[in-house]
């Protein structure tokens, strides 16, 4: 049964909806980790619309970059799309942010709010506390996917994962190479 269930979920094609429009009708901005806490509204920055549609399954570009000022919403728009990943199209995710502790400063400061404040995310993926969540500071299960969080500075967090999506956040912090490790294997 449980099979039957996890392969007819594996052929139903990703959704067509963007995340923008996913954004638009579900996210919320929580008190702690935003300074216009609330409902998501693109059109408050209407200039992330086209970055997140292009992060949109339905969409055929491979490779968003996102030039930047700073506190201008990049890290949210990334946000938005990890949270439409979870509730929309799971799959392997790899987040990477500039350093292990940083990582788990967004892990705690923004993803875990993202989820919490977030209904239909709420219930896909477990608490914390409960016995087998699959759920810790970098690594969080959810149906058909797993969120990882990672440092650029740790080679051993970046090694052996193989994923659907990467988010490269903060990238002009990346140290220019990781712990010293010119390995290539
Ligand atoms: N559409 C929006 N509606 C309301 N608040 C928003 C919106 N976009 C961004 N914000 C808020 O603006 C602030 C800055 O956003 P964010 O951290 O994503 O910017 P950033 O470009 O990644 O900043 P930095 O350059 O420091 O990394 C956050 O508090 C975020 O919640
Ligand atoms: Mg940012």
């Amino acid at each position: 049964m449980i099979y039957a269930k996890s392969f007819t979920a594996g052929l139903r094609p990703d959704p067509l909806l963007s995340v923008s429009e996913w954004s638009d009708s579900h996210r919320m901005l929580s008190q702690t980790a935003s300074s216009e806490p609330g409902r998501w509204r693109t059109d408050r920055t209407p200039y992330l619309r086209k970055i997140m549609d292009c992060l949109s399954p339905s969409n055929p570009t491979e490779k968003v970059i996102f030039m930047k000022g700073a506190q201008i919403g990049g890290t949210e728009a990334g946000n938005n799309w990890v949270g439409y990943i979870i509730d929309q199209a799971p799959g392997p995710l790899l987040v990477v942010q500039p350093t292990v502790e940083r990582s788990k400063r967004w892990s705690k400061g923004r993803l875990a709010p993202l989820i919490d404040d977030t209904p239909c995310l709420r219930g896909k993926i477990k608490d914390p506390r409960s016995r087998d969540s699959g759920n810790t500071v970098q690594s969080k299960e959810f149906q058909g996917g797993i969120v990882v969080v990672t440092g650029a500075n740790s080679a051993v967090g970046l090694r052996s994962m193989p994923v659907r999506y990467l988010f490269l956040d903060e990238v002009d912090a990346y140290p220019g190479d990781a712990m010293g490790s010119h390995s290539t294997c």
